[in-house]
């Protein structure tokens, strides 16, 4: 591919600073890359909001190549890994703007993300991506039974002709807001009463609070255990209180507010769940589900369904006019899918998440 230079971006400290032109840029490239699949810019990210989870490389180390055709930044790809020594899984991500596909730019990223996942001694490669609408009538289904993809997208070509295998297929669904306030009090108050007294749900906005910080550590280890994983490594990389605070201090600086609500079994202190919301500054985007668990020990009580109602009570209340909640659940994870059906949430894309042995 003639013109194509790759280079790697070196994270700003600040968009303003040495580096930050070329931040905002890849931003852009990775929203419209992302528009393009999903149809919409639901999901599209601020620099602003991108930059912090650049920043925060001590737990989760990652690395950004631009392709440049002509000094223009027309691809991204990404390798992420773990600082579990045992881990040798790595994540990684290859895009290319729409016009410029179809002349190797994609394969050259994706040879300098496995040269180096080859320096690491990477065992695994994953890659979550996310599926358009095509006419494609043939389908590969994902081992687990539930869930497909087109088997003709270009993504599933270019990932089939590079050893890798589908996995799991995550349904993306949306909840139009706002909510139906006493329709969801309501619920609320069923799933309380199922959860039984022993259980009290905590509330907090941004921060988590000092005394909390074990529990969430926890729960966020629990995360990569508790929920279902396919035939996909988990990340198994430690939390502990030192790595949720290093989180809060990389959220603190984002425009985002993030809204937690946890669930602890009162007579033992345990946490037993939690969910997260990340709310954009405008009111005209759209807000992010983040984590939400309940773990093996505290289910089938209603917890998660009474986590949730809180907090989509919360934004109703005090973040009012954003005009939906979007959120991933693998398709097979039928518990989650039922609680966010009930609660109104409807399909709105998919995503494959994918595998390779080197
Ligand atoms: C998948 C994706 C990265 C491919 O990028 P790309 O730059 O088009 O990739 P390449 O050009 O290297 O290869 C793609 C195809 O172009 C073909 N090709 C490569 N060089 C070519 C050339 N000079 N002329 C014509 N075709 C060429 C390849 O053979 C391949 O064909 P195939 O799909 O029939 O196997 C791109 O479509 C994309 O960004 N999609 C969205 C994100 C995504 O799905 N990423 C993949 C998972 S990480």
């Amino acid at each position: 591919m003639t013109g194509l230079t790759i280079d790697e971006l070196a994270i700003p400290a600040t968009l303003d600073g040495p580096g930050g032109a070329d931040f905002v840029e890849m931003t852009r490239v990775r929203n419209e890359i992302e528009a393009d699949a999903a149809g919409n810019y639901d999901l599209a990210v601020r620099p602003a909001e991108l930059l912090p989870l650049w920043r925060a490389q001590k737990y989760e180390p990652k690395r950004l190549f631009l392709g440049r055709v002509g000094g223009r930044i027309v691809a991204r790809a990404i390798i992420e890994t773990n600082r579990e020594p045992a881990s040798r899984t790595a994540w990684v991500t290859v895009e290319v703007l729409r016009d410029f596909r179809q002349r190797g730019i994609g394969a050259a990223l994706y040879e300098t993300l496995e040269a180096i996942a080859g320096e690491l001694g990477t065992a695994v490669l994953q890659s979550y991506v996310m599926q358009g609408a095509y006419d494609s009538v043939e389908r590969i289904v994902a081992p687990t039974g539930y869930g497909s993809v087109p088997r003709e997208s270009p993504a599933t070509r270019f990932l089939l002709a590079r050893d890798f295998r589908l996995e799991q297929v995550a349904r993306v669904s949306r909840l139009e807001l706002p909510i139906d306030r006493e329709r969801i009090e309501r619920a609320l108050g069923v799933a309380v009463a199922s959860a039984g007294d022993d259980y009290r749900l905590v509330e907090w906005v941004g921060r988590t609070p000092e005394d909390r910080l074990d529990q969430l550590a926890l729960l966020r280890g629990r995360m990569a255990t508790d929920a279902p994983n396919a035939g996909l490594e988990p990340d198994n990389s430690p939390w502990t209180a030192d790595r949720v605070l290093a989180e809060d201090e990389a959220l603190e600086s984002s425009p985002r507010t993030r809204l937690t609500v946890l669930a602890e079994h009162a007579p033992t202190g345990e946490a037993a769940g939690y969910t997260e919301l990340d709310v954009p500054p405008e009111p005209a985007r759209a807000i992010s589900q983040g984590d939400t668990l309940v773990v093996q020990e505290h289910r089938g009580r209603r917890l998660g369904m009474a986590l949730k109602l809180a907090n989509l009570l919360r934004v109703d209340e005090r973040w009012p006019g954003h005009p939906s909640v979007i959120t991933f659940n693998a398709e097979e994870n039928r518990h989650m899918l039922q609680v966010n059906e009930a609660i109104g949430f409807v399909p709105w894309g998919y995503e494959g998440a994918w595998r390779k042995e080197l």
